[in-house]
């Protein structure tokens, strides 16, 4: 595997393809784990070139947010990425990505207002400002995103439609350990008890599935997911959504997404599940 430090090299590297050859692209903040390289595997056989980039964005954590203590690990996410198919790795510095004088953000509006984009003010205008630049740089026919992050892929989404960026987006399914826990790089700082507590979110969400399957309605399964979670959670939000705009406003038989944000101990976890 090939690593880039800098757009030039990356570019160098990029223009020096076949114009038919197919590239697929993963971001990642790193501290990678099974669900990372779960994206990568999607992609093996399916493109011709598999480039991941490594950056932890600061512009995307809020004051307060994890950004210092974020696990930054290259030499083990190199190996992974390695042994899982990747070819390429991006991994630029902070001038870099932000050199002096920068002075842009793509700001989405609308499926940004609530849930993330309100408990974590800096988040999505720093994502979308990265992944449109990751998008200018790596120039990738597909790139993968996680189902985890469910309004980030909605908000990218809206992003790519309105700037006319042509990467498809494909999305990765979520994860989980085997007791049911969505693998994010957070879960190493939950404490053995609140990673038993951690297990009523998986646990609320596919009771939300059933339930919904059974004809019940969004207000009692939005109740009955609230009453299944540990309350040892300080809960941001558990709702049930249109995955597009991220509004409680949902057609009679519209898709929909039940979904979960809520901090236990020091650490805060997201889930969601598409309920139909
Ligand atoms: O999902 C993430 O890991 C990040 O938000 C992303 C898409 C790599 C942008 O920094």
């Amino acid at each position: 595997m090939i690593i880039h430090h800098t757009i030039e090299d990356f570019r160098a590297w990029r223009s020096g393809l076949e114009s038919k050859t197919s590239v697929g692209f993963t971001p990642t903040m790193g501290a990678l784990h099974e669900g990372h390289l779960s994206h990568i595997r999607s992609l093996y056989g399916h493109v011709d070139q598999i480039v991941a980039s490594v950056y932890v964005n600061p512009s995307q954590f809020s004051p307060g947010e994890d950004f210092e203590k974020y696990p930054r690990d290259l030499e083990g996410d190199a190996r992974k990425l390695q042994n899982a198919g990747c070819n390429v790795l991006f991994y630029p510095n902070d001038s870099e990505m932000y050199p002096s004088g920068f002075s842009t953000a793509v700001s989405v509006q609308g499926v940004t207002d609530r849930y993330e984009g309100f408990f974590r003010p800096a988040y999505f205008q720093g994502v979308a400002t990265i992944v449109c630049k990751l998008l200018n740089v790596v120039d990738p026919d597909v790139m993968t995103l996680g189902q985890k992050d469910a309004q980030q892929v909605a908000v990218i989404q809206r992003m790519m439609i309105d700037l006319n960026l042509r990467s498809r987006i494909q999305v990765i399914e979520t994860v989980r350990e085997e007791d049911g826990l969505a693998m994010s790089s957070r879960n190493v700082y939950l404490s053995p008890g609140d990673r038993r507590e951690a297990l009523t979110i998986h646990h609320a969400l596919l009771t939300a599935k059933v339930s919904i399957a059974e004809g019940r309605s969004i207000h009692d399964v939005t109740e009955i997911m609230r009453g299944i979670i540990s309350s040892k959670f300080k809960i941001d939000y558990c709702d049930i959504v249109n995955p597009a705009t991220f509004s409680t406003h949902v057609s009679p038989n519209g898709p929909l997404l039940a979904i979960f944000a809520g901090t236990i101990g020091s650490t805060r976890l997201i889930d969601n599940i598409v309920l139909r």
